[in-house]
């Protein structure tokens, strides 16, 4: 088909044919695509070209936290590439200064130092690079249930099996056992989880690991809250081996939680924390390693072998500055706080009335539900790794019914934008109800 050209406007149907023969899409069998064309966006809703409301309950990729179209955004990028749009990292800029100063004072406890990349597994990439150069040391501990990044260092780090395709990866990573295991219904006691984290230090030898890297909540693998205790009891197995932790918040920072960083809830302070997504709202794309003030420190008298030609871009920290603003003027972060109980209402609701809903989890707007055949005993509705009818039957009926929900494995993800009302979540969750009719036809028994 011809691309229609410039001042006519194309249909769905031109747009995902175009898209289709001329460019490449993530994670997908090309073949199998079938992607819905938008058009534009505001608040929580997508549009598709005809008109089409699509209420976004992902947030995207749980990253357009503060929501679409909101021009304090776009006016502060307009601004800037007006003004300066690109210099090297090597020089400085006020809009740098701005937001590096405006980080520190929401990063937890003495984290005042950022390195600016332009995405998440770029982020994750320099914190390896980070621990190695500090501690001369060069293993690295992740986990299974996990996410970091598509790039060669995170992918290795990721654990779930987005990473099989791609290994052999970086040498040196070694896993340690998960707080929630696939297939379980509830977390190990957090005494088992941090055992099982000493057991592997024990034998791999504490003087050759640089760092222990956690999303501090598991995001794609599954919303994984970690029991209280957990996260304190790392950081104290961090301190006592001379690892540092790396809080990998790239999907729970920015206010998602309902506090600025996930790590805020068990007031602890990781070494490096890396971040991206919600820092811009994904207006552009910008991520970040930060570091404790003694990282950075011991940084003024050593080299730093790492740099990226966009590190800094001054428009995409244009973005992130007005983003943290936006957090700030509409009290994102206390909505998200404030609507989390009513997610948990929600969830309870669909739980009583839906056999097939095994779990669910959230706090404030990160949230879950997990569907299964049988709650006892626990038997996911789908195996590890694949999907089923019943999944994909489900995934049909949000896009029949105008919603975006993310659905992976045995899951619907319920991971809407921090602006949305009491109303607009009631609507999400009333067509999750009726999609999920089709799920309890599974149930056994
Ligand atoms: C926890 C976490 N880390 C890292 C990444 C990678 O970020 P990006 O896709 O921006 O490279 C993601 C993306 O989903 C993530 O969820």
């Amino acid at each position: 088909m011809g691309v229609e050209t410039a001042g006519t406007r194309m249909t769905s149907e031109q747009i995902v044919a175009a898209n289709r023969a001329h460019t490449f899409f993530s994670w997908s069998v090309q073949g199998q695509l079938d992607p819905v064309a938008i058009d534009r966006a505001e608040g929580v809703y997508l549009y598709t070209p005809e008109g089409k409301r699509i209420l976004d309950f992902n947030s995207q990729l749980m990253s357009v936290n503060i929501g679409h179209g909101d021009m304090r955004v776009v006016n502060a990028i307009t601004e800037q590439a007006t003004k300066l749009q690109y210099v090297q990292p090597a020089f400085a800029t006020e809009i740098r200064g701005r937001l590096g100063a405006k980080l520190a004072e929401i990063l937890p406890g003495d984290m005042d130092k950022v390195f600016f990349t332009l995405g998440g597994a770029e982020a994750v990439e320099n914190a390896i690079k980070f621990a190695r150069h500090l501690t001369g040391r060069h293993k690295i501990l992740s986990r299974y249930r996990a996410y970091h990044g598509a790039t060669f260092g995170a992918m290795t780090l990721t654990g779930d099996p987005r990473r099989w395709a791609n290994e052999p990866g970086l040498v040196g990573v070694v896993r340690y056992p998960d707080t929630h295991r696939w297939g379980e219904a509830e977390p190990r006691p957090v005494a088992e989880s941090l055992q099982g984290l000493e057991d592997v230090i024990r034998y791999e030898g504490a003087h050759t690991i640089a760092a222990i890297f956690l999303e501090t909540i598991v995001g794609t693998n599954g919303i994984l809250i970690p029991p209280d205790g957990y996260i304190k009891g790392v950081r104290e197995i961090c301190d006592r081996n001379g690892i540092l932790m790396v809080c990998d918040e790239v999907m729970a920072g920015f206010g998602r939680t309902g506090r600025w960083f996930a790590v805020d809830h068990w007031d602890v302070v990781p070494d490096l924390m890396t971040m991206a997504k919600g820092l811009t709202s994904s207006y552009l794309p910008l991520g970040a390693v930060a570091m404790r003030h003694h990282i950075a420190e011991a940084f003024e008298t050593r080299m730093f072998y790492g740099g990226l030609t966009y590190s800094s871009h001054p428009v995409s920290l244009a973005a992130a500055l007005a983003t943290i603003s936006v957090y700030e003027e509409d009290d994102l972060i206390g909505n998200a706080a404030r609507l989390g109980p009513v997610m948990t209402a929600h969830h309870e609701r669909l739980a009583a009335r839906h056999p097939s809903v095994g779990a669910h989890r959230n706090l404030g707007l990160f949230g879950i539900l997990d569907l299964v055949r049988s709650r006892d005993p626990w038997t996911p509705m789908t195996s590890f790794n694949a999907t089923s009818d019943e999944m994909k039957a489900i995934g049909k009926f949000f896009r029949e019914n105008g919603l975006y929900a993310f659905t992976p494995n045995n899951s619907i993800h319920t991971n809407p934008p921090l602006c949305i009302t009491e109303a607009q979540l009631a609507d999400g969750f009333e067509i999750i109800d009726r999609a999920l009719d089709i799920a309890d036809q599974a149930v056994l028994g």
